[in-house]
């Protein structure tokens, strides 16, 4: 036996001298946890083999370099059950090869199968650790089963792979791969536990790729089938390969490292040197359509000074796993697309610019050409898009997740991430007492039962402000007791002097109404419209409550935005979002009109904004005064319907859907409903803006005594004979552009008549009417307006 011990020896190309335990016969085992049983050493000392404590009780069968400080494991048994808690135990097997139990008995790893009986093994200085029959023809070595690491004279053949661990120091099986395919070596993520292979995110070229070779010299190419040499890497010729330690690692974060380490224990701040990373820049790297790259989702990517990955969550997202920075990060408010809230506006969300930053999966989207502006728009209107990327006049919209996030100074693309704004912090008044809550609750009740009729629309009113943590402070009998103190959701609390500082002293007067008056001003956030309240009358003041109620709860394109109030005791202000074109009734009854287009576009955008108040924000909402001058365009004649002072909020009730109220709209635009005793429904908004709709179409006003011949005085009945008659072209005399859109015009004049039935009943919905606009249903016949009152 000793003669053969010294025979396999005299095979080996570093044996210096024999150690006794570099050999282990069959029989021969190690214990985990037991401190007398040394590992087995290779001849030089260079590698050992055995249990390595790689947590607090807990140990990993491996192979590591031994001779050094930084002791690197090079291989290890994979198995699920790493580490193994003390007392299992690795024996060397005559049929099963190394065999790895449990304290219990239970078989977790064995490195079979083996062709013939095994008489020993042995650990090579080259980290190699093999198992050999009687005739020391090898039946095993670890080097043919490679884990994630390749040593010099290590070969990697077409069906081996390199798996990398979940991290550095836990040894299941991370999510990387570096493997052959159709001929090429390649780097791929892959799904666990099926451990399915996704798209390669690095492919290095090797066309008909046989083998990876790793040489003595630390030379890394691979071997095509006709033999020839594809180069990898080289080494560093300052570091021989037979004074330094090489390796190549496939690590836990997707980069393939090829590293050196001087032989030499005693050397001076000896240290791993990684001269070599595969691929360049992971980060950039990663694009495929399935994982979340190289950090986990909604994580960015940048890289570090020795090119590997650092993961950071996006902002306003958090590791979900504290303990991994490379794990997923979840969003800390989660984005949801409400009731009716499909665009979504700036003052629920604010778009964070992250330049250099892109996500270049997961879009849905992609406007061309958009400008930065549009771009961002899109986005915070759109209540699916959590990021928009734009580069090039191109805007990427994108969804959750967010995959293979980076930031790169070679990236050319500037972010927009969209964060939910923290409603719940904005307004919350800490110096109120608490004691005070219910008292303050009584006079919140009080205010509104003066206000609104029906104590259901107390509860939601109430539920509402609640909700958003609102109480009101009491203060002496006063028009804003009612209303919260601070901002009010979104809105800011203006005071009287920075209104009137706003507005120069209310200088610039833009419009006049029965309950007040209009002034432009300007303010941090741009132009506004500062709407004051006539003084102390009781509908001012109902009015004043009722427009903050309704229009601090509806957000919408085609709502003119509430940017504040001001109620300081001495007026009611309302501050509104300024509207450079001014109200839609100088547009028709000015000198200056619209194109037939333009007036059709107005027409889509206000009937969205009532079907928005009818049905798809959180409390229902009549307007119950539609009219032109209600009725404000943007600087690119957006429509923002406006002015709720009459507004009724109704409770969702399918059945009912009405209220029981007195009030007082705008006579030519007001349904005939309304003088009845029967309940208000939306139907009458229908009504009104069926009205007006027959005057965009014209360009003239409802009734107009003086102006027009007989017969033609009330539009409504006029464009009805009109339409009868089938001449339409007489009702839009001289537009030629309407006149060349007959279709269209005829739909616009058919819908306004079904909406101006006398009969509620028979009146569309707004989301009858917007389809019906479009021509995607076709709209039947109306019949006469007046047929219901002349017929009951
Ligand atoms: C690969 O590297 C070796 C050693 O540096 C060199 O001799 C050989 O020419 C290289 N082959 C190619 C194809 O570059
Ligand atoms: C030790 O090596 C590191 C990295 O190579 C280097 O940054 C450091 O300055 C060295 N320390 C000394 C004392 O030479
Ligand atoms: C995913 O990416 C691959 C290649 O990059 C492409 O062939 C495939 O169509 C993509 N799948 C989807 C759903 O986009
Ligand atoms: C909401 O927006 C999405 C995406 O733009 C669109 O597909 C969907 O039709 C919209 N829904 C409504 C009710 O407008
Ligand atoms: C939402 O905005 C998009 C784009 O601005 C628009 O096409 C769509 O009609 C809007 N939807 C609603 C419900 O207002
Ligand atoms: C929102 O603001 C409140 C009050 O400032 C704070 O306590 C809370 O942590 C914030 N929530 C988030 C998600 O930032």
């Amino acid at each position: 036996m000793a003669c053969m011990i010294s025979h396999i020896f005299l095979l080996l190309p570093s044996v210096v001298y024999a150690q006794s335990n570099s050999m282990l016969n069959v029989g021969g085992s190690l214990i985990a946890g037991d401190a007398s049983a040394s590992p087995w050493i290779s001849p030089a000392d260079h590698f050992a083999f055995g249990f390595r404590e790689v947590d607090d009780g807990l140990f990993l069968l491996c192979i590591w370099y031994n001779k050094i400080d930084e002791k690197n494991i090079v291989w290890f048994a994979q198995h699920d059950q790493n580490p193994v808690p003390k007392g299992s135990k690795v024996e060397v097997t005559a049929s099963n090869g190394l065999l790895l139990k449990s304290s219990q008995g239970g078989e977790l790893w064995k490195s079979g199968p083996i062709s013939s009986v095994v008489a020993f093994g042995t650990i090579y200085d080259t980290g190699n650790l093999v198992l050999l029959d009687s005739n020391t023809t090898p039946l095993w070595e670890s080097f043919n089963q490679p884990v994630d690491t390749l040593l010099p004279t290590q070969k990697m053949e077409v069906k081996d792979f390199l798996s990398s661990r979940k991290s550095q120091n836990t040894y299941s099986l991370g999510k990387f791969q570096l493997r052959f395919s159709e001929g090429n070596l390649v780097l791929n993520m892959r799904s666990l536990p099926t451990t399915y292979a996704y798209e390669p995110y690095h492919v290095i070229q090797a066309f008909e790729g046989n083998q990876v070779v790793f040489d003595e010299d630390g030379f890394l190419y691979i071997i095509q089938r006709n033999g020839k040499r594809v180069n990898i890497s080289e080494p560093e010729s300052a570091y021989p390969a037979n004074t330094h330690y090489y390796q190549v690692t496939l690590n836990f974060d997707g980069v393939v490292t090829v590293s050196h380490h001087t032989r030499n224990p005693s050397a001076f701040n000896a240290t791993w040197i990684h001269f070599k990373t595969i691929p360049n820049n992971i980060c950039v790297a990663m694009r495929g359509n399935l994982s979340s790259g190289a950090c986990g989702y909604n994580s960015i990517c940048t890289l570090n000074n020795d090119q590997r990955p650092s993961c950071n969550c996006a902002p306003g997202y958090s590791l979900i796993d504290l303990n991994d920075k490379y794990s997923d990060c979840k969003p800390i408010i989660q984005p949801i697309c409400e009731d009716g809230e499909n665009n979504s506006t700036t003052d629920l969300y604010r778009l964070q610019d992250l330049p250099n930053t892109d996500w270049p999966t997961q879009d849905y989207e992609l406007f061309k050409p958009f400008t930065i502006e549009e771009c961002k728009n899109a986005c915070l209107l759109d209540c699916f898009c959590v990021a928009v990327v734009y580069r090039d006049n191109s805007c990427w919209k994108k969804k959750l997740p967010l995959a293979n996030g980076r930031k790169d100074s070679g990236e050319k693309s500037i972010s927009f991430l969209k964060l939910r704004r923290n409603i719940s912090s904005i307004g919350q008044d800490s110096n109120l007492p608490r004691s005070k809550g219910k008292k303050n609750h009584d006079t919140l009740v009080l205010a509104l039962s003066i206000l609104l009729s029906s104590s259901l629309l107390i509860i939601l009113v109430l539920a509402s402000f609640i909700s958003r943590g609102f109480i009101s402070h009491h203060r002496k009998k006063h028009t804003s007791d009612f209303l919260p103190r601070g901002n009010f959701g979104s809105m800011q609390k203006f005071t009287f002097k920075e209104l009137r500082e706003a507005t120069n002293g209310f200088k610039e007067e833009l419009g006049r109404g029965s309950c007040g008056v209009v002034y432009k001003g300007v303010t941090e956030v741009g132009s506004v419209a500062v709407k004051i309240f006539n003084d102390m009358f009781e509908d001012s003041e109902k009015e004043f409550k009722t427009e903050v109620i309704v229009v601090g709860e509806a957000h919408h394109k085609n709502i003119a935005r509430l940017h504040g109030y001001c109620d300081d005791g001495k007026r009611c202000m309302l501050v509104y979002e300024f509207l450079s074109n001014g109200s839609l009734a100088s547009f028709l009854f000015g000198d200056s009109k619209l194109s037939w287009d333009l007036r059709t576009k107005i027409t889509y955008g206000i009937a969205r904004g009532l079907l928005y108040l009818h049905e798809e924000c959180n409390t229902e909402i009549i307007h119950c005064d539609i009219k032109p001058q209600n009725v404000l365009l943007d600087e690119h004649y957006n429509p923002k319907i406006s002015d709720f002072g009459l507004a009724k909020l109704l409770k969702m009730d399918q059945s009912r859907n009405r209220v029981e109220t007195n009030i007082k709209g705008t006579t030519g635009y007001i349904a005939p409903d309304w003088f009845k005793s029967t309940p208000v429904t939306t139907k009458v908004d229908v009504y009104s803006f069926g009205v007006l709709m027959l005057e965009i179409i014209c360009c003239r006003r409802n009734g107009d005594m003086e102006v027009y011949e007989q017969g033609r005085e009330i539009l409504v009945d006029w464009a009805y004979d009109c339409y009868q008659q089938g001449r339409l072209d007489v009702l839009v005399e001289g537009d030629f552009e309407a006149i060349d859109d007959m279709g269209r015009l005829e739909r616009f004049v058919v819908v306004a008549i079904w909406c101006i039935q006398e009969d509620p009943y028979q009146r569309p919905t707004m989301r009858q009417v917007i389809p019906m606009l479009e021509g995607i249903v076709p709209v039947s016949t109306p019949p006469s307006p007046c047929s219901f009152s002349s017929t009951s």
